[in-house]
């Protein structure tokens, strides 16, 4: 019933805040389903490994074209049914990632060409709401660091890339303001989420017309 998609660049706090929707919305009697791209079935899984893995020499195009079809995958066998039985889904980053990884972080095509290229990938899905968690490089990647994470084939990528990449986002959240909320990343992880949490009562109030947070299982 609804589509929250987060995006960010990595490290800017996304996931983070995915999983912490996911739990509140649990909370209040909900059965989310949280995702993340690329992932989320067999083949989109496979897809991953392959394009993360660090040493593969990929294409900028084969780059697009993979990442879109663990997005048509996704969308079809786990997005789609989720939504036409009625629940939430949550998806730790879309086809705005493509945008601006691929489109603007690599040059692979331009907007234009690329808003209907999604389109064809979706079968038509936008997402009723997109948080931008927005975090400066420089931090984004400190962050990363101190997580200790793997670097994989992406993260590789110079600081000039995420500069690319986070402008692109600047751009689409400029382009789509009904759709996009912008989270400022340096703010803490509770702030974060109270802004993302409000957010949702009120799309959920929007569509059922009545109080979200008086719906729920679990105490106010
Ligand atoms: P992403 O999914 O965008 O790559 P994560 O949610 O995995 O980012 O967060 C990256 C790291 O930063 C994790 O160690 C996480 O605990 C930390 N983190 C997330 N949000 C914040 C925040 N608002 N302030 C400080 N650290 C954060
Ligand atoms: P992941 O470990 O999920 O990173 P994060 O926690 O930052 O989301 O890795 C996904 C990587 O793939 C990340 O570097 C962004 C990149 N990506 C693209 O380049 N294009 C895309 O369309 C998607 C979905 C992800």
């Amino acid at each position: 019933m609804l589509l929250l998609t987060f995006e960010g660049i990595d490290g800017s706090g996304k996931s983070t805040q995915a999983r912490l929707l996911a739990e509140y919305l649990r909370e209040r009697g909900q059965d989310p389903l949280l995702v993340r791209e690329p992932g989320g079935t067999e083949l989109s899984e496979k897809i991953r490994s392959v394009l993360l893995e660090p040493d593969v020499n990929v294409h900028p195009m084969a780059e697009l074209l993979l990442f879109s079809a663990a997005r048509t995958q996704l969308v079809a066998e786990r997005i789609r049914p989720a939504l036409e039985e009625g629940r939430i889904v949550l998806c730790d980053r879309f086809y705005d990632s493509t945008t601006a990884y691929q489109g603007a972080g690599r040059g692979v095509a331009d907007p234009a060409w690329l808003q209907s290229f999604h389109r064809r990938v979706t079968d038509g899905l936008v997402p009723d709401r997109t948080y931008l968690v927005e975090l400066d490089a420089e931090t984004a990647q400190a962050r990363r660091e101190e997580a200790g994470t793997k670097r994989d084939r992406m993260e590789a990528e110079a600081t000039s890339f995420y500069h690319r990449v986070a402008a692109a986002y600047d751009t689409l959240a400029d382009e789509h303001p009904h759709r996009f909320r912008r989270l400022d990343g340096h703010r803490s992880i509770d702030a974060i989420h109270d802004a993302i949490r409000t957010d949702v009562e009120t799309l959920l109030e929007e569509q059922t017309g009545t109080p979200f947070a008086s719906t729920g299982s679990s105490d106010p």
